[in-house]
């Protein structure tokens, strides 16, 4: 029988990406979102598929669907969107969770949460296990997005105890890749949309603060590989690329990959922006058999090529 699946968020960058891969491998699914950061657009190639559906709804409110698996994802990921509209963030994650998990009680599917490593704060422990309790300051402007997801994430687990659901938790590290939001403040699509345009490379602090980053095909390949794990591997699972760049060394990459002449521009570091992040990722090689597989230079290669046909 075919597999039906539902994708919270599958207008975003992320969503689209596991659509087209679900889709590819023979599955029923359906995306449904509001598009508040997503686009049709992401997802115009696959609509036509027969095996393909869409909805427009918002977590928020209950959904009634007949599926086996679902992913949520739903959820503005890049903090310029998080903080447009707090109080709708902590709602997407909660009462999300909350409308997801009693949709996958009912039908009994199994269930996937977008998790974040957010839920690490700025970490006091390097590189962080999935063991990490987290240093997040609750009540600052970042709170209602990692505070949201560790929520979610109490969420998952208490349903898993309380109702025996099929639960799979990923914490996803930075990701990027096409379809990213041009627009939306994060540092991969910030720099090459500013290298392709000439303007300056916005870098807050001194640049020294690391990151690593994931190409979105090896991110979704670890979603579709956790979703099919037994049941026992509830997670959490980090999900990440563990090679470490500086910010400005990110910064090198771009402007040598674009052949930009764009220069530097350094400007304070917002509040609460943790200062190293890098993913252990032992548990998703031994439970998975999963790692990253795209170096940087060549995801970068091919994000910019996406980010140079959707500028023209
Ligand atoms: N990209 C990353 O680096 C990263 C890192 C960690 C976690 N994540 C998580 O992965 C998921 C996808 O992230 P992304 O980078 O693709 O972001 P995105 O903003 O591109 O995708 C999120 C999608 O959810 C939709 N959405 C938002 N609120 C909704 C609501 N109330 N109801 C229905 N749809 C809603 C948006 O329209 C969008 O299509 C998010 O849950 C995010 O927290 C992403």
């Amino acid at each position: 029988m075919t597999n039906r699946v539902l994708v919270t968020g599958g207008a975003g960058f992320i969503g689209s990406h596991l659509c087209e891969r679900l889709v590819d491998s023979g599955a029923d699914v359906l995306s449904v979102d509001n598009y508040f950061t997503g686009s049709k657009a992401n997802i115009a190639h696959l609509v036509g598929r027969p095996t393909f559906e869409v909805m427009r709804h918002d977590v928020t409110f209950p959904l009634y669907v007949e599926v086996d698996e679902i992913y949520n994802l739903a959820c503005p990921a890049s903090p310029i969107h998080y903080q447009l509209d707090p109080v709708q963030t902590t709602k997407t994650s909660v009462h999300g969770a909350i409308n997801m998990l009693g949709l996958a009680k009912r039908v009994k599917a199994r269930i996937l949460q977008a998790s974040t490593s957010e839920v690490y704060g700025d970490p006091t422990v390097h590189p962080q296990t999935e063991g990490y309790w987290g240093n997040v300051n609750p009540i600052g402007p970042r709170a209602c997005y990692d505070e949201g997801k560790r929520c979610a994430e109490t969420l998952f687990f208490d349903y898993h105890r309380q109702h025996a659901l099929a639960i799979r938790v990923a914490r996803i590290f930075n990701t990027y890749g096409p379809r990213m939001h041009p627009r939306d403040g994060r540092v991969v699509s910030n720099f090459i949309v500013q290298a392709l345009q000439g303007e300056p490379i916005t870098i807050y602090g001194d640049g020294g603060q690391t990151r690593a980053f994931c190409y979105v095909d090896d991110l979704v390949d670890g979603l579709v590989r956790l979703m099919a794990a037994p049941d026992e591997v509830t997670g959490p699972v980090n999900l990440g690329n563990p090679g470490e760049f500086t910010i400005l060394e990110l910064a090198e990459k771009v402007i040598s990959l674009t052949g930009s002449r764009s220069k530097l521009e350094f400007q304070p570091l917002p509040r609460d922006d943790p200062m190293q992040r890098r993913p252990d990722i032992t548990l998703a090689g031994q439970a998975l058999d999963w790692r990253p597989a795209i170096q940087l230079e060549d995801g970068l290669g091919r994000t910019i090529d996406y980010f140079k046909a959707l500028l023209a």
